[in-house]
C-alpha cells in the first residue's frame, strides 16, 4: 500500500511548495514548479480545475481575471483558449512589476494542462499534492476526471501523488477512482466531525489553515495516525511555532526562505 495509518503512516516533507512556489514565480505554472525545485523542495502543492470541455488544468480561481488579466470563468472557457492564457498577470501586484516583466510572455507561464504538469514534475523529480479545486457544482466530476487521467500518467515506480481537497465529494470520488493514493483532508476551520469524516474518506493527512492550528488538534490527529500539514506559512517565526506544535509539513509560498532556516 502507498500509505498506512499504522506508523510511520504518510510521510510528508517538512517544507512543501505552495502553488509551485507562489512567491518565486507565477502560481500554478511550470515556471513555478521549476522555481520550487530550484529552491530545493521535493514536493509541491498545486490546484486543478476543469475547463469548459472537461480538461484538467492548473488553476486556482473560478474566474480568469486575477492571474491572467482576461475576463471569464474557467468553467465557461475551453482548453484551447485557457492554454494560451499568460498566467504571469497577477504576479507583479504582490511581488513587484519588475519581477512580473521577467515572466511575461514565457511559454512556461501559460496555464498548464495536467499532461504538461506531470511531464514537468517527473523531469524535476517532484512529488505532487494535487488539490482538487473545482468550479461550483463540479467537485465530483473534477476529481473523477483528474484522477482517471492522472492514473494513466503517473508511473507506478514513483512516490504516489497526494490528493487533497476541501470538498468531501472530491475526496470520496478520489477514494473510488484511486483508492491506493493517499488523500488529504483540507479544513480552513476544523469541523466537529473531522475524525468521522477522515475515517469515512480514508484520508492519510489533515491540512489546516495555519492561523487556526491548535496544538491539541495536531496532537489528536497525530495520535490517530494522520500526518498534519498547514497552509500557507511564509514567516520563520510562525513556521517554528507550528513545528513546535507537532505539525509535520509547512506548505509555503517561500520554500527558499523556509528551507534555508528550518
Ligand atoms: O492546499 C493548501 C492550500 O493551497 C489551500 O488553500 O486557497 O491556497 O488553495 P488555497
Ligand atoms: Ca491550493
Amino acid at each position: 500500500p502507498a500509505f498506512s495509518l499504522r506508523p510511520p503512516g504518510l510521510v510528508l516533507p517538512r517544507i512543501m511548495g505552495h502553488r509551485g512556489a507562489k512567491a518565486l514565480a507565477p502560481e500554478n505554472t511550470l515556471a513555478s514548479l521549476k522555481a520550487a525545485a530550484a529552491a530545493g523542495v521535493t514536493w509541491v502543492e498545486f490546484d486543478v480545475m476543469l475547463t469548459s470541455d472537461g480538461q484538467p488544468v492548473l488553476f486556482h480561481d473560478d474566474t480568469l481575471k486575477r492571474t491572467t488579466g482576461v475576463a471569464g470563468a474557467m468553467a465557461e472557457t475551453p482548453l484551447a483558449v485557457v492554454q494560451d492564457l499568460d498566467a504571469s498577470h497577477g504576479f507583479g501586484r504582490r511581488y513587484g512589476r519588475r519581477a512580473e516583466a521577467g515572466f511575461r510572455g514565457r511559454a512556461d507561464c501559460r496555464v498548464p494542462s495536467l499532461e504538461q504538469t506531470v511531464a514537468c514534475l517527473l523531469d524535476l523529480g517532484l512529488t505532487p499534492n494535487v488539490e482538487i479545486k473545482s468550479s461550483p457544482g463540479l467537485a465530483k466530476e473534477t476529481a473523477e476526471v483528474t484522477l482517471t487521467r492522472l492514473l494513466g500518467l503517473w508511473p507506478g515506480d514513483r512516490l504516489p501523488p497526494l490528493i487533497s481537497s476541501f470538498e468531501r465529494e472530491s475526496l470520496a470520488a478520489a477514494s473510488r477512482v484511486a483508492p491506493q493514493w493517499p488523500r488529504g483532508f483540507l479544513a480552513e476551520k476544523l469541523p466537529a466531525d473531522w475524525r468521522d469524516a477522515m475515517a469515512a474518506l480514508d484520508c492519510a493527512s489533515l491540512h489546516l489553515y495555519w492561523r487556526r492550528t491548535r496544538k491539541a488538534d495536531v496532537q489528536a490527529a497525530k495520535a490517530a495516525g494522520y500526518a498534519v500539514a498547514v497552509y500557507t506559512v511564509n514567516g520563520l517565526r510562525a513556521g517554528r511555532r507550528l513545528l513546535d506544535k507537532g505539525v509535520d509539513c509547512l506548505i509555503t509560498d517561500r520554500p527558499d526562505r523556509l528551507l534555508a532556516a528550518l
